[in-house]
């Protein structure tokens, strides 16, 4: 189990700290701005397609899934959304967290309660397949996502996530016309989707970040 500890960003919604790591779940300024900011409104939202296939790197909290079924059930799309994640968190940090009050908390229990390594419907807009895997360890199917989002950690903390072979596996895994969209804006980020052939924009960040990255894989 993951090293972690529970924390109030500014938006008021909860993230993690991973203590060994010294590194947050999401960004301090708002957990749940940034990953409505960066996945949803940056990623998903401008697909208009009735169906499309997700990949997000690292589930953890399950915000970024949970965000996303929300859209899903606003939109009327359908998503098959595959989730990696190496480090599971137990039920006494998930089941703490404020991202969802009242009467539609169950639905966010059955995001986490959902089994690993399998497909499991949770309604008739989203299907998720949590995959307890490490992303350097897996194949991923090739052209089989419309947008993936990299939400791993920063690329000071885990340096390996961000490596252009890892990079390269993400294109290879979208459609073509398909977004990979994440919060870091590093140069050598951009430098390396433009070398596996992306297109690449800098957008405007949530609040505390100036860019963020969106690439398209061209048609
Ligand atoms: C920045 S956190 C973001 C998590 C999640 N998107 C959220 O909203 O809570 C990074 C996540 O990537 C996971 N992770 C770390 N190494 C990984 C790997 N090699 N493959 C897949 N996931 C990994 C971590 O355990 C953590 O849950």
């Amino acid at each position: 189990m993951p090293d972690v500890a529970l924390i109030t960003t500014a938006d008021g919604s909860h993230s993690l700290l991973h203590t060994s790591l010294g590194e947050t779940y999401h960004s301090r300024h708002g957990a749940r701005q940034e990953s409505l900011h960066v996945f949803i409104q940056h990623g998903l939202a401008p697909v208009s397609t009735a169906s499309l296939s997700i990949l997000e790197v690292g589930f953890g909290t399950g915000l970024n899934a949970w965000l996303t079924w929300q859209h899903a059930l606003m939109t009327g799309q359908t998503i098959r959304y595959t989730a990696l994640e190496t480090y599971p968190l137990p039920r006494e940090i998930w089941g703490a967290l404020n991202y969802v009050a009242g009467t539609d908390t169950h639905l966010f229990h059955a995001l986490h309660e959902s089994p690993w390594n399998a497909w499991h419907p949770l309604d008739d807009r989203m299907t998720l397949y949590k995959w307890r895997a490490s992303v350097l360890d897996e194949n991923v199917d090739a052209a089989a996502y419309d947008v993936i989002y990299f939400d791993a950690f920063a690329p000071n903390r885990q340096p390996e996530l961000w490596q252009l072979p890892v990079i390269e596996k993400m294109v290879q895994a979208l459609v073509p016309g398909g977004v990979f969209v994440t919060y870091c804006a590093k140069g050598q980020l951009k430098r390396d989707l433009r070398t596996a052939g992306m297109v690449v924009e800098a957008l405007p960040g949530p609040p505390g970040k100036r860019e963020m990255v969106r690439a398209r894989k061209p048609h």
